[in-house]
């Protein structure tokens, strides 16, 4: 049998209240354990934290040290004070959400958020692209699924998530997991279109069926 390493406990403060968590563990994790609600968005408890999109942003005191660090990624450590909401959390958070409307203005997730927060959705100028390259389909699709039905393609203000055709007709079809992760309604869309393709230029009776 092999060992097991026992994690320590130690005691934090999160929002003044005392919080006892394993050593190790993020933020994130210490928070929702003690019903401590964090805002996240690129984020899957499946998924290896990512740490890309920032909304989970708190402020942390060590040995008075103040920073903002991304509570996803931050490990817990013996006496760490941690604020979830501050006057510079909350404008973080304000100016992440103004950006992502930009992007995807009619995503339910982000104006919920946005309300919270008072970001105004037209502070920047719209590109609607509808997908705001959280990335959690292509993560999903790779780490949990391991199929790599979807990817990122193109660089800079071009780039897209897109279905590879040849995996997505054979593997997506009975799975579409990854639909309920994707934050705006872009993903559904993005597949639709890979199918309809697929099913146009596919004319032997393998082809995409529903
Ligand atoms: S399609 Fe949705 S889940 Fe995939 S990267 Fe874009 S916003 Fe994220
Ligand atoms: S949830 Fe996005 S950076 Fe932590």
């Amino acid at each position: 049998m092999g060992k097991q390493k026992k994690m320590s406990e130690i005691i934090i403060q999160i929002d003044g209240k005392e919080v006892k968590t394993a050593e190790g563990v993020t933020i994130l994790e210490a928070a929702q354990k003690a019903d401590i609600f964090i805002p996240t968005l690129y984020h899957h408890e499946k998924l290896e934290p990512f740490g890309a999109c920032r909304l989970c942003t708190v402020e942390v005191e060590v040995r008075g040290w103040k920073s903002l660090v991304a509570a996803c990624l931050y490990p817990v450590e013996k006496d760490l004070v941690v604020r979830t909401r501050s006057e510079k959390v909350d404008k973080t958070r304000k100016l992440i959400l103004e950006f992502l409307l930009a992007h995807a203005p009619c995503s339910p997730q982000l104006q919920d958020l946005a309300e919270e927060y008072g970001a105004d959705r037209d502070r920047f100028e719209k590109e609607s692209s509808f997908c705001i390259l959280c990335g959690l389909c292509i993560r999903y699709c790779a780490e949990v699924k391991k199929k790599n039905a979807v990817g990122f393609v193109n660089n800079g203000t071009r780039r897209e998530i897109r279905f590879i055709p040849e995996i997505a007709t054979t593997e997506c079809i009975n799975c579409k997991e990854c639909f309920e992760l994707c934050p705006t309604s872009y993903l559904q869309a993005a597949f639709v279109l890979t199918e309809s393709l697929a099913l146009s230029t596919d004319s032997s009776p393998t082809g995409l069926k529903k």
